[in-house]
């Protein structure tokens, strides 16, 4: 199996459907109709998406559960070949945006993660990410939590959650806090925005890399923009078909992205949610663009490139990638 570099996963959105359902089975909470009849989480657009995910996040309530979840999550990317992975963490669903009980979250995660290093051999690096549409006041509560914790293992910052809430502009505090704690920063544009969404994230929030950024292709002198300037986008294709936003694998935007020199690197976003895996994911690929094993090397190095961790840690994996 081709080892693989991940950048944007949503430890939540990573969980899987039975871990969700033993949780609150456990805990006697009732989450209602988020299921289908075989099981899988049910939702109808993007915005139902959201609620959904928020539905069954709720049912992880203690550093404990956090813990549990990313050994889950950190087993499953390990066997579809990940050998570094970069998960957004939220301190909303993390103890409130409170910084001692966000401590003791994270401290489940990190232990849980030097586990799966030593057990599946795969390395994760955490990036704090504020919610869109929860508003910039609980992004500056988020901004400082993440500051207060950066280190080996919090590396970056970042935005998610319902791109047509707000602007990006509106959340410069909480980026600029984050920057100069040394945190590397990301955000989600493009997605659900179009170029000017992408272009504003650039402009106000100061970002290197760009979530899903695919919508930059309806203007291409913003394509040619983010290639000059060595932007990297973390392209979840998987999740772009599943929400939706193109039709299929060959309609997706990633191939001509790719062929106009933009740094594009492959992640799965949400797993579960959309049926995918990287694995998965890298077979669409070759089925559709006929990408191989030299185009998926590639890749692997922008992605290790653009990673957030430290020059050691980058050697190291740059090593197992080598082979
Ligand atoms: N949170 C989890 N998945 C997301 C996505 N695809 N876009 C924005 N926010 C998200
Ligand atoms: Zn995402």
């Amino acid at each position: 199996m081709i080892p693989k570099i991940e950048l944007h996963l949503h430890l939540e959105g990573a969980a899987p459907p039975a871990f969700i359902r033993g949780l609150a089975k456990e805990k006697s909470i009732d989450i209602g109709g988020i299921f289908d009849e075989r099981g899988h989480y049910r939702y109808k657009d993007f915005w139902d998406f959201l609620k959904v995910y928020e539905a069954a996040t709720s049912v992880l309530t203690t550093p404990e559960d956090y813990g549990r979840l990313t050994t889950a999550v950190l087993e499953e990317s390990a066997a579809s070949g990940v050998i570094y992975s970069e998960t957004f963490l939220s301190p909303d669903f993390c103890g409130g945006r409170d910084l001692g009980a966000w401590r003791e979250y994270l401290h489940a995660m990190q232990e849980a993660a030097a586990r799966a290093e030593v057990q599946d051999g795969i390395t994760l690096r955490a990036i704090i990410t504020c919610i869109r549409h929860f508003g910039p006041e609980k992004a500056r509560e988020t901004a400082l939590c993440a500051a207060e914790t950066v280190g080996d293992f919090v590396t970056g910052f970042g935005i998610a959650g319902d791109e047509k809430a707000g602007k990006p502009g509106d959340f410069r505090w909480s980026f600029d806090c984050a920057r100069e704690a040394g945190l590397r920063l990301t955000a989600h544009a493009g997605e659900w925005g179009g170029p000017e969404s992408v272009r504003a994230a650039l402009a106000d929030l100061g970002v290197e890399r760009i979530g899903h950024g695919v919508r930059a292709i309806e203007d291409l002198a913003l394509v040619d923009e983010l290639a000059e300037r060595g932007v990297v986008l973390e392209v979840c294709p998987g999740s772009n078909v599943a929400l939706g936003l193109y039709p299929n694998w060959r309609a997706h935007p990633i191939g001509k992205l790719y062929d106009r020199g933009v740094k594009v690197t492959v992640s799965t976003d949400d797993p579960p949610f959309f049926h995918t895996t990287m694995e998965r994911e890298f077979a669409e690929l070759h089925a559709a663009f006929d990408w191989d094993e030299g185009v998926f090397a590639a890749l692997n190095r922008t992605a290790l490139d653009a990673a957030f961790c430290d020059a050691d840690t980058k050697a190291r994996i740059a090593k197992k990638l080598e082979g």
